[in-house]
């Protein structure tokens, strides 16, 4: 056991997380490996986008109790800072608003300070919309209430 705690932004215990005066829930981590980098040696994004774009999906799945739903819509992507090997990414969520068939999530992934000098660096934010189906494919009223804020 280290004598130096890591850093105090580190959640590993938190079941929700404040970014920007908003609450998220941190669903799981993704360490960057060299076959996830572009050529300029950063994360490529297109692969960062479809993490998110699994994670999201699956804490949707998860809040609203189904399988039966896809992708509709993600919102313009800002790519904040870099992230490069070696970087722990943590990917949060929360709900943003619940329609009737559709649900959107607000996902937000940090680059953690997992070491004492490191800091935590915003590395993307965006929105997902998400729209339960039924059998025919069609969009189906999911019944979920949720909470929003
Ligand atoms: C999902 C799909 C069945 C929805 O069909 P649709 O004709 O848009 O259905 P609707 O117009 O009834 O809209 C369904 C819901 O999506 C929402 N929606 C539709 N277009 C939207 C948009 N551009 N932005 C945000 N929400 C949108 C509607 O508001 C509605 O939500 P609500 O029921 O909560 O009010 C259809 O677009 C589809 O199959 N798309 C492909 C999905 C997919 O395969 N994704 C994986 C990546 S390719």
């Amino acid at each position: 056991m280290s004598e130096n705690p890591p850093d105090k932004n580190f959640s590993k215990d938190s079941v929700f997380q404040n970014v920007n005066g908003k609450m998220y829930r941190p669903t799981h981590r993704k360490l960057i490996m060299n076959e996830d980098l572009n050529a300029a040696g950063r994360l490529f994004g297109g692969r960062l986008m479809e993490w998110v774009d699994e994670a999201a999906a699956l804490y949707c799945m998860t809040e609203i109790a189904t399988r039966s739903l896809v992708t509709k819509k993600i919102s313009e992507v800002i790519f904040n800072n870099p992230a490069v090997v070696g970087d722990v990414l943590e990917f949060l969520f929360r709900v943003s608003h619940v329609g009737r068939s559709s649900v959107t999530i607000e996902a937000v992934v940090m680059a953690k300070a997992i070491a004492a000098e490191e800091t935590e660096r915003l590395i993307v934010q965006c929105d997902l919309v998400f729209v339960t189906l039924d059998n025919m494919g069609k969009p189906r009223a999911h019944g979920y209430k949720g909470k929003t804020d």
